[in-house]
């Protein structure tokens, strides 16, 4: 069977970051002014009274200490708390588009490939700017790529089939290289009024270059094998969709924004994870100590504590399993990539490690790769 490896990755982080502390301090105002606003109510106990945000309560929960956002003016003002990213012109490329394409040039450059040497485009994210044309073939046209695009969305784990689907095309001969990205406009479908998870997500873009082994520059990642799971579940769901603009509650109301059952999804994805990981192992005959990094998922530090643990069998050092949430919180299925780009240079010929994903749907992926010499 044909090899295939991962030539570069790339990354785009947006300008603007939003603290903690910023961000409790908005939410703390639109609280106060809507308790304020909603006195008689809540008094008459028709109204429930607003709760004020923490940032300790942030850190401890998540071990997110800020995130980066297109917009910071829109979501950090109490009267608007989402991002303001005007509409544009059908001449202009759109603004996910645009992310999507920085990184994608980022892991062009980085694998010293041009436009030319690309065969298709996946565009893997959560949301979709829009319903057609599709974003990737917008970003194939902005890059001057020849060949095909399309989207593709698995929630947090869009990167991880991403490049699962990648391999494939390159392994059946459709394609010798395939660019996937991941442009992740979080702050967009974020509820930055809800108590409960405004703190969570982040704005970024990632770009994984997956090619066929043989034309991989030095340096690049094998990849050893691919694992994909989804099982259904409501405790992460948003309910935005082109059926519902005429709906009473319409684009606006709280179950088109992003909605989850935060402990239920810690509970149940933790095992399901481990032991998919763990089963992929044996598949590949790796044992623990074979893994010299895990890039996981950023969703929640203490979730990947116990997810590595349970997979090296003992607690996972910075060094094991590195995080970007501190500073990038959770960037949807950008998140395990950009874990990865960061945190991938000091490793040496022969090592071997998995990018890992999970979130909604539920769903999963797993890239187990090794670094060629
Ligand atoms: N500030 C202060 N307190 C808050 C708060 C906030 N922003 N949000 C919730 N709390 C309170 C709750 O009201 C609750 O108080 P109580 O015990 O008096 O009822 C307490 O903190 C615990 O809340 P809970 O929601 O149970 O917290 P948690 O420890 O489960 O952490 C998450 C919440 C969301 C961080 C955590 O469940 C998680 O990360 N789950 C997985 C999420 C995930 O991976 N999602 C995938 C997204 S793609």
């Amino acid at each position: 069977m044909t090899s295939v490896a991962i030539s570069a990755t790339g990354l785009f982080t947006p300008e603007q970051s939003i603290s903690n502390a910023e961000l409790v301090t908005a939410f703390n105002a639109y609280a106060a002014k809507f308790n304020a606003d909603n006195a008689s109510a809540i008094e008459a106990g028709v109204v429930t009274a607003l709760q004020p945000s923490s940032v300790e309560f942030i850190e401890k929960a998540s071990g997110i200490k800020a995130r980066y956002v297109l917009d910071k003016a829109g979501v950090l003002d109490p009267d608007i708390m989402c991002p303001r990213l005007p509409e544009r012109p059908n001449d202009q490329i759109s603004v996910m588009a645009e992310i999507g394409v920085k990184a994608a040039q980022d892991a062009l450059a980085r694998a010293g490939r041009t436009a030319r040497d690309v065969d298709a485009v996946l565009c893997a994210a959560s949301n979709m700017q829009r319903a057609y044309p599709a974003m990737a073939i917008e970003i194939q046209e902005a890059l001057g790529i020849e060949g095909f695009a399309f989207d593709m969305n698995v929630a947090c784990s869009s990167a991880t089939f991403g490049i699962q689907t990648a391999a494939d095309f390159i392994r059946a001969g459709h394609a010798r290289s395939v660019l996937v990205v991941n442009p992740e406009i979080c702050s967009g479908h974020l509820n930055f009024r809800d108590r409960d998870s405004h703190f969570i997500f982040g704005d970024v873009a990632t770009a994984v270059l997956v090619e066929r082994a043989d034309i991989a520059p030095a340096g690049s990642w094998m990849i050893l094998g691919t694992k994909l799971k989804t099982v259904f579940s409501n405790n992460i769901r948003n309910n935005f969709g082109f059926l519902n603009r005429t709906a009473p509650e319409g684009v606006g109301a709280t179950d088109k924004l992003f909605v989850q059952e935060g402990r239920k999804v810690f509970k149940e994805v933790v095992p399901m994870v481990a032991d998919m990981i763990l089963g992929q192992m044996a598949e590949l005959n790796l044992k623990a100590g074979d893994l010299r990094r895990l890039w996981l998922h950023q969703a929640n530090a203490n979730m990947n504590r116990l997810i590595s643990q349970r997979v090296l069998g003992r607690e996972a050092t910075e060094d094991d399993s590195p995080t970007v949430l501190d500073t990038y919180a959770n960037t949807s299925s950008a998140g395990s990539i950009i874990a990865f780009h960061l945190n991938n240079g000091d490793l040496s010929a022969g090592d071997r490690g998995l990018i890992c994903s999970f979130g909604a749907g539920y769903s999963a992926g797993c890239v187990f790769v090794s670094k060629a010499s």
